[in-house]
């Protein structure tokens, strides 16, 4: 996205955000209070942070197949795994971001779309140890690397599942499993992750949370997150800049909060 469209984004979320004390729904607010305006040590993260450290020391180079929105940094389809880790894998500040939301939840069955080398994994794998998570990639040699990373910080129950989103995610996978949270971080182009959003939503319960990250990535995605908000299905969302959160729950009243977010501020 034009340096200048994000701008633009980022001061309409600055000056519509709103904190703890101006939220009048009890859900909410635990949300903000118990995991939002909260911080995390980098103690409680350490095989993610450890993971990542590793890499952004890698040379090596590793293929991709570009099945997504593609890279804004670099064009071809081979990279030094170092710089897969600094532009495509999770930063720390979300990371830590993304840990306190799903140990918020506490969700037994976790998807996550796009793995890349494993880190965002390994941050969710610390934010709930019990849960069963299920981490889909397309490119087949960075899907390898992905187990070999998980597994050597010791979460090698992990799934990681090689194959394109729209041919491993068929209403059967999905009905089978019943994911209680999904993170959306693979495809960020408009047309895709509406596709993932209907496929998913077509199996949420009351209590499924979808997390979708770079929702104000670029016009597509902002388009998407307009959709995702206005569908009926939804009941609540919540606007973190770097993520949005969908809620499905029928005892909530329908209405989409912009939260502040104290990263971004
Ligand atoms: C932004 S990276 C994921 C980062 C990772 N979740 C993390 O937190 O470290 C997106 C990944 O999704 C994969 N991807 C993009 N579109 C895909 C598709 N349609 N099917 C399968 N994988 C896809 C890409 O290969 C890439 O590795």
């Amino acid at each position: 996205m034009p340096t200048f469209s994000l701008a633009v984004s980022f001061l309409r979320y600055f000056f519509g955000a709103v904190s703890a004390h101006g939220l009048h729904s009890p859900f909410m607010y635990r949300l903000m209070t118990e995991a939002v305006d909260c911080s995390t040590s980098d103690s409680q993260v350490q095989a993610p942070l450890a993971l990542r450290r590793q890499l952004l020391g890698d040379r090596s180079l590793i293929e991709v197949d570009d099945l997504g929105g593609g890279s804004r940094h670099t064009p071809g389809n081979t990279r030094v795994v170092k710089q897969l880790a600094l532009h495509s894998g999770r930063q720390p500040r979300t990371g830590k971001l993304l840990y306190r939301l799903v140990r918020h939840f506490q969700p037994e069955i976790v998807v996550e779309l796009g793995t890349s080398l494993g880190i965002g994994t390994l941050f969710l794998k610390e934010a709930a140890p019990q849960a069963r998570i299920i981490t889909i990639e397309g490119s087949g040699e960075v899907a390898t690397l992905a187990r070999r990373n998980i597994s050597q910080f010791g979460a090698s129950d992990v799934e990681v599942v090689h194959g394109a989103f729209a041919e491993v995610l068929t209403p059967g996978f999905i009905a089978n499993l019943k994911p209680s949270l999904v993170v959306f971080d693979g495809d960020h182009r408009e047309a895709p992750t509406l596709d993932y959003f209907d496929r998913f939503a077509r199996h949420a319960t009351n209590d499924t949370v979808f997390i979708f990250d770079d929702i104000h990535w670029s016009p597509g995605m902002e388009k998407a997150w307009d959709a995702i908000r206005a569908d009926e299905r939804v009941k609540v969302t919540a606007d973190l800049f770097t993520f949005g959160l969908v809620f499905f729950r029928k005892e909530l009243s329908r209405q989409h909060f912009v939260l502040r977010n104290r990263d971004c501020f």
